[in-house]
């Protein structure tokens, strides 16, 4: 299969680290100094990955200084097809070219027809030929707060099942379905009894202390005596949301036998099920959406991210049956950004033309078997884990007293070491999971197997200077 040659090559102006141990130095440049002092303190990345961006072109991106980086953030997992890919680049041109309007509100033209009917058409069939979108505010969180809207009306019931280590946006609706407390903290006042939180089944960690089979039994049988106990002290909710891998939270897979499980108890008790794929979808778990896996249909699916082709858009596709809100019950000024269908379009085709969710499942293995042969001598390496090219690495303190299933404690210091020590030699990873103990890997999906091979390399060498600077 041929995926984009042109863009398995570096920029031009790049050193040859698979040769020679290139490290990079960071110091306060003027643009970073000016960010600081003029960008709010809630800024993120820049705080970890301190790089001002000059250039990029597929996996590669360049900063200021001249130095090359391979990018295996790629814009938090939006960027399917890399930086700047001639067919995304192209799609955008076409739509400047024929003067469309690049402002519509949510009115149709046949650019956004035409992705319409192209994003319909991978839907599985069960849901396409039941299905309904809205076009979102351009943000992934607010085709959250689209769903929840949905949800809500169409039930009559107010509340949300949600998921202990579940990201979903940073809006104050989206915020109080998140399982991680810090960001909420400074908020009391949006932590009302609107959602009830769940276990997730995060198997390295069972939040039963049982991990396996038995763990996930647990976890259904408790999700059904929830939802069926009249005396279990929460009111039947109107949806559960959920990542069928977790991504913000640590990159944590859905089993699929649960998955399975919560499709049909969610289904039996009348509970709309809602699947985030903001993160997971299109092609990035080796399936076009992550749920797929489990072979479930959803009534709702979240996306965005990679759906605009690196350009901001967000959906919401749902089931005839929720389609009960009112004209304007969900609106916003930026739904028809053209350019974004455009370039989401030409993804969607080259995702399937090249098809990209059969190399994604193969180049994810084959970093996964990189990491396994690592983990043989990096104890710190203590849980892989992920689906098709959304992976994470736990790291953990080896020395550590073990707990329930064995494992030793995840180690938060040694992450942001180990993503310095990769930074240093032109490797772009990011962190996240528990203490943000969790090594993520997101690279572009039309990554080669030599560049993943290249990825392994650096990370092998930025793990042991990590380790050997303990
Ligand atoms: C699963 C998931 N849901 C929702 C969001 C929020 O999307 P956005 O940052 O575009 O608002 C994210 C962002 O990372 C996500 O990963």
């Amino acid at each position: 299969m041929s995926v984009a040659i042109s863009l398995a090559q570096p920029l031009p102006a790049s050193s040859d680290a698979a040769t020679a141990e290139t490290l990079y130095h960071f110091e306060q440049t003027p643009l970073l100094a000016r960010q600081a002092q003029q960008e709010s303190n809630a800024r993120s990345y820049p705080r970890r990955i301190p790089l001002a961006l000059k250039k990029a072109r597929g996996l590669y991106v360049e900063d200021v200084e001249g130095r090359q980086f391979i990018d295996c953030l790629a814009g938090a997992g939006t960027l399917a097809l890399g930086h700047n890919h001639p067919v995304v680049i192209e799609a955008i041109q076409q739509v400047l070219a024929d003067e469309l309007p690049l402002h519509t509100l949510d009115l149709t033209t046949p650019v956004k027809d035409q992705f319409v009917q192209d994003l319909f058409g991978i839907l599985p069939a069960a849901l396409r030929d039941d299905a309904k979108i809205q076009f979102c505010g351009p943000t992934g969180t607010d085709a959250v707060e689209a769903a929840l809207k949905l949800v809500r009306t169409a039930t009559g019931r107010s509340t949300v099942l949600s998921f202990q280590g579940g990201y979903h946006g940073m809006s104050q609706g989206a915020l109080s379905l998140m399982g991680s407390l810090a960001p909420k903290k400074p908020l009391a006042a949006l932590l009302g009894n609107g959602v009830q939180f769940l276990p997730y089944p995060y198997d390295y960690r069972c939040p039963f202390g049982l991990g396996g089979t038995a763990g996930i039994k647990v976890n259904l049988h408790y999700l059904e005596n929830l939802l069926n106990d009249p005396e279990s002290g929460v009111q039947l909710p109107a949806a559960v949301i959920v990542e069928a891998v977790q991504g913000e939270g640590g990159v944590i897979p859905a089993d699929i036998e649960w998955l399975r499980g919560v499709r049909r108890i969610t289904e039996k008790a009348g509970v709309a099920l809602i699947v985030d794929e903001i993160q997971s979808g299109f092609a990035r778990t080796g399936k076009m959406f992550a749920f797929e896996h489990a072979g479930i249909v959803p009534d709702v699916v979240v996306m965005s991210k990679a759906i605009g082709g690196s350009l901001p858009l967000a959906v919401v596709v749902y089931r005839q049956w929720l389609d009960t809100w009112q004209p304007g019950a969900h609106a916003g000024t930026f739904r028809g950004n053209q350019m974004a269908m455009a370039a989401g379009s030409a993804v969607i085709r080259y995702l399937v033309e090249h098809d990209l969710c059969a190399h994604a499942q193969a180049m994810g293995e084959r970093l996964r078997e990189h990491l396994r042969r690592l983990q043989q001598n990096f104890p710190q390496l203590g849980d892989i884990r992920g689906r098709g090219l959304m992976l994470g690495v736990e790291l953990v303190d080896p020395d550590s007293a073990r707990d329930a299933l064995g494992h030793p404690a995840a180690c938060p210091h040694l992450a942001p070491r180990v993503q310095r020590e990769c930074l240093k030699r032109g490797l772009i990873l990011e962190l996240g999971g528990r203490q943000g103990a969790v090594v993520r890997f997101l690279p572009p999906l039309v990554i080669t197997a030599q560049q993943i091979d290249e990825v392994a390399e650096r990370f092998a060498r930025a793990l042991a200077a990590a380790v050997a600077n303990r």
